[in-house]
């Protein structure tokens, strides 16, 4: 009787200690990272030193961008990704103060689906307002471009409940041909302002299975 109770009991500890590896094993696996969102090219026309440019020089107020998101880490998540808000500000450097910034416009990208390890561009324009721009150089100036965006996760089948928030900057600084400087010709990620949203329900999980391991370890 004795020896069958145990072997049960054994057998009941198993099945806990195989449920709680499998539940590390899954917040390990399923756990989604976030995508990352770059600018890759930013032309400001207006301030096109170039020669034979004199006609855009100053007078042309457009700023295009190629903004890209890249879900390439995530090797079987997709993303939804809500509308995208992003606000351009320009500051003169000559000016130090940073409160010192003018808005320059803002822009939303719709709404979309990111499959699992894919990247996409947006290329589009802002018609930047409010700078005196007679004044202004590449030199003395850069930008700064604010992200705010909030995205869920598609993980198999399941799509998460759980909306992740995302406020993140680039500053971006443009040469003389009013084209953005890049490092090793490399786009300018975004960085974090300040809150970094991970999924708090799988790190529960996770926990969950850590502790049944150490339990029955
Ligand atoms: C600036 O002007 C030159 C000459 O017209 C052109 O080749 C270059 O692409 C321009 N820069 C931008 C950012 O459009
Ligand atoms: C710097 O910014 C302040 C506040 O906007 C402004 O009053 C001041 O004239 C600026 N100085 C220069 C040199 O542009
Ligand atoms: C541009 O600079 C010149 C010379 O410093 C100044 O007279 C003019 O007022 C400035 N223009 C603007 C719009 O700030
Ligand atoms: C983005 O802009 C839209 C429309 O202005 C707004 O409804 C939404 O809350 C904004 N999203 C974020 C994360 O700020």
């Amino acid at each position: 009787m004795e020896a069958e109770e145990g072997s049960c009991c054994r057998c009941c500890c198993s099945f806990i200690f195989t449920l709680g590896l499998t539940a590390l094993f899954m917040w390990l696996n399923l756990k989604p990272s976030n995508p990352v969102y770059s600018i890759e090219n930013f032309d400001v026309f207006a301030l096109n030193k170039t020669a034979n440019n004199s006609i855009y020089y100053k007078n042309n107020h457009t700023i295009r961008y190629d903004f890209k998101l890249n879900n390439k880490e995530n090797k079987d998540k997709g993303v939804y990704y809500d509308a995208l808000n992003l606000t351009f500000y320009y500051f003169d450097a000559l000016n130090l103060s940073l409160a010192n910034k003018t808005l320059l416009g803002n822009d939303t990208i719709t709404p979309f689906y990111q499959g699992h390890g894919k990247n996409t561009h947006r290329i589009r324009t802002i018609d930047a307002r409010g700078v005196k721009w007679e004044n202004a150089t590449a030199t003395t100036s850069f930008f700064r471009v604010e992200l705010n965006t909030t995205v869920r996760f598609k993980i198999v089948f399941w799509k998460t409940k759980r909306r992740h928030r995302f406020g993140l900057f680039a500053d971006l600084h443009v040469d003389e041909q009013g084209i953005l400087i890049k490092r090793k010709k490399k786009g300018v990620k975004f960085r974090s302002g300040a809150r970094n949203s991970k999924c708090c329900n799988f790190h529960f999980l996770g926990i969950l299975g850590i502790l049944t391991f150490i339990l029955l370890w």
